[in-house]
């Protein structure tokens, strides 16, 4: 059964909830069918796909359509499109619109936007007209030319803006808020301060659900930060594969006889 906006809302505080990233059909059903509660479409997929340094060069049809492919590959999850850089917050029927095509035309459920003081009126409104709203607070991948990628919320006065953030987003609709590297007593801090849940990335245990990169929770990035734990070795096992493949193709051992269907019945053909 699809998990709805609802479902996550209603877990909050009762069971842990599970998200991981996704950008293509294939990876979206493995992950589905593990029974993972929300498949977020990051722009992430600018790093991990698309061989880009940061998350600034993705573009809306770039997310359209992986957040289409995903769609496609996932029965059960939440889909949430993640919106990339400058595709909201500047003009508000623009960023409406590019939300909109997420629901309309790739079948997304939600969208997710990194949050701060431009994006509370816009969550608002967005929540209004029927997209729910995946806040993002903390580290904001979008704005590593101001933050760089360290831990946010250190200070005293930047932690009490973060948790006054994180209530002006609740009260805007939002239904739940990505915590991304802040110190798990502030996560903590803001997880106790509001009702919709907290969803953390290097934010500490005290979320009510955590996310990954897929990319690195499979072992299959060539570097991950230190708050990630692989859960496999996804890169290896590939090289392997890889690596048999091409000798088996320069010994002649592939393909064998079994791979050559059809062969005899071409040579009385011939
Ligand atoms: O783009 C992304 O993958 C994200 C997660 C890391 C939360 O925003």
């Amino acid at each position: 059964m699809r998990t709805t906006v609802r479902d996550v809302l209603q877990k909050a505080g009762e069971e842990p909830i599970t998200m991981l990233t996704a950008y293509d059909a294939v990876t979206a059903t493995l992950v589905d069918e593990q029974g993972v509660d929300v498949i977020l479409v990051g722009d992430s997929v600018g790093n991990t796909q698309h061989g880009h340094e940061t998350t600034l060069p993705v573009t809306v049809d770039q997310m359209a359509d992986h957040t289409a492919a995903v769609a496609r590959g996932a029965e059960d999850a939440l889909v949430v499109a993640d919106m990339p850089f400058l595709s909201y917050g500047a003009d508000e029927s623009e960023s409406i619109e590019n939300a909109g095509r997420m629901l309309k035309e790739s079948g997304a459920h939600a969208v997710k936007l990194e949050s701060g003081e431009h994006t509370v009126d816009l969550t608002e409104q967005l929540s209004r007209l029927g997209i729910p709203v995946m806040a993002h607070l903390g580290l904001t991948p979008q704005s590593v030319n101001q933050q760089g990628y360290a831990l946010q919320g250190t200070s005293e006065e930047a932690a009490d803006r973060m948790v006054e953030l994180a209530r002006a987003h609740e009260d805007a609709g939002a239904f739940s808020l990505v915590l991304e590297r802040v110190p798990a007593s502030l996560a903590s801090r803001i997880t106790e301060a509001i009702e919709i849940p907290t969803i953390g990335i290097g934010a500490g245990p005290h979320c009510d659900g955590q996310v990954l990169v897929v990319d690195d929770a499979v072992g299959l990035s060539d570097w991950t930060p230190s708050f990630v734990e692989e859960f496999g070795d996804v890169r290896e096992a590939m090289a392997d594969a890889i690596e048999a493949y091409a000798d088996a193709v320069e010994s002649g051992e592939f393909p064998a006889a079994e791979h050559s269907e059809g062969v005899e019945e071409l040579d009385d053909l011939y």
